[in-house]
């Protein structure tokens, strides 16, 4: 079913105030909850915490408008805090920091994925890929965590899903911010499913950052904190790259337009993705009071900037995800673009042999990394505590990772304490040996 959310009535904002009981429901339970309806509720709080955030930057920057429009600003910023709570409380309070941690990872890996396959921009579209590989890397350093230090294999959330093997690696990921900033988009060209894909995916970005501030510091284990602070930093790369892609010129109003539509776009998509009923009676409900929310803002845009929102955002839904295994894509992409680095040039991409010298990430990562990067010496501890890394692919992905490894490690600025290509060879024949042992002896 395709269809124009600006025709549609939504619930009056007047009726969208709810009571305690309503706003903080019932948990999932992690042992069922399948693994995309944990992504989706992951990437929820992320759209309404933006959508909370954004409600406040407008009021705090707009200061010729209506008393009385301001007023529905701050009733609508409202209501995003309480869908936000919502959405997160439906977190359990047995699920771990870094249970939860492999969830917003594989949000990133398989959100990005969808959105790479149906960004209608090329230049977009290699920001995702390139994005890609970077949270694919995250999910297979904090998988090492989750094992050491809480038993917990991958699989158990994400559900053979997703792979969890090492991408670009991690330690690579730290350039001077200034090259993550991208081109923009020209709001008068691009097309309204271009603004949805990026202001999704700054929406779940920004919120892994936020999160991992929030609880990296959780965890006694001090390589599993100053890993937090690591990727939390990549992070913060992150949302400076996708936030550059936006066209600095959208008026607030048209912003809060593509705010809103972002919402109803989400959420409609999560109400016919959703396997959990109870699950799908929220989708429903939200995305009914987010048509609202666009109709209101809608009105202002109308009032405004005497223009047609259509204009913005186009006459129909589009999908912003999917949430379904991107295994085939993933691993397309980091075969090929493992050694891809954020080229001189501010714009595009070079492979690390043709970086210059005085490539500007370069003191970045040295200074980052003169004691030693943690996101290696995690590898380094999960070798010694299980003889070799925790890994969940394909025996064909497994079998190239060595090689992916030596395609993905710089020449320089390379950390001390890296486990290097035939480190971790050592370690996997180290592992086969002992699996053969424990079989002779069975
Ligand atoms: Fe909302
Ligand atoms: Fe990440
Ligand atoms: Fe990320
Ligand atoms: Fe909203």
């Amino acid at each position: 079913m395709t269809f124009n959310p600006l025709q549609e009535k939504g619930l009056p904002l007047e009726k969208q105030l709810r009571n305690w009981h309503q706003i903080v429901g019932k948990p999932y339970k992690k042992q069922e909850v399948d693994c995309y309806t944990r992504t989706r509720q992951i990437l929820m709080n992320g759209i309404e915490v933006e959508g909370w955030g954004f409600k406040h930057q407008f009021n705090r920057f707009m200061h010729d408008i209506d008393c009385e429009d301001k007023a529905t600003i701050s009733r609508l910023g409202r209501i995003e805090n309480q869908q936000q709570m919502t959405c997160n409380w439906l977190c359990p309070a047995d699920q771990s920091v870094l249970e939860t941690t492999l969830g917003y990872e594989q949000v990133a890996v398989d959100l990005t994925a969808w959105l790479a396959q149906n960004e209608p921009d090329k230049y977009v579209k290699e920001v995702f890929d390139f994005g890609l590989l970077e949270d694919f890397d995250h999910l297979y350093r904090y998988a090492q965590f989750a094992y050491m230090t809480e038993g917990v294999e991958p699989n158990y959330i994400v559900h053979n899903q997703t792979d969890v093997i090492d991408g670009r690696p991690t330690q690579h990921h730290h350039n001077c911010n200034a090259l993550r900033r991208r081109k923009h988009y020209d709001k008068t060209t691009a097309s309204p499913q271009t603004k949805v894909n990026i202001l999704t995916v700054l929406s779940g970005e920004q919120q892994t950052h936020n999160f991992y501030a929030e609880h990296g510091f959780m965890y006694g284990d001090h390589v599993l904190r100053e890993t937090y602070a690591e990727i939390k930093d990549v992070e913060e790369e992150h949302v400076t790259m996708y936030e550059s892609l936006i066209d600095p010129s959208e008026t607030m109003f048209e912003k809060a337009l593509l705010h809103e539509f972002t919402e109803v776009c989400n959420y409609y998509t999560c109400f016919e993705d959703e396997v959990d009923e109870e699950i799908k009676k929220i989708w429903e409900i939200f995305l009914d009071m987010e048509i609202g929310h666009l109709k209101l803002v809608a009105d202002m845009f109308k009032k405004y900037e005497k223009r047609d929102p259509e204009e913005v955002i186009g006459s129909e839904i589009i999908i912003p995800c999917r949430f379904k295994s991107q295994k085939t894509y993933v691993q397309k992409i980091l075969e090929k673009e493992a050694d891809k680095r954020l080229a001189p040039d501010g714009e595009f991409y070079n492979s690390i042999d043709e970086i210059p010298d005085d490539w500007e990430s370069y003191p970045v990562q040295e200074r980052l990394a003169e004691i030693s990067a943690p996101s290696e010496n995690c590898i380094r501890l999960a070798g010694i505590y299980h003889d070799r890394d925790i890994v969940e692919a394909s025996e064909t992905l497994k079998n190239k990772q060595v090689t992916i490894l030596e395609k993905g490690l710089q020449k320089k600025a390379v950390a001390h304490n890296t486990v290097m290509p035939d480190e971790l060879q050592e370690m996997i024949d180290k592992h086969e040996e002992r699996e053969e042992e424990k079989e002779k002896k069975i």
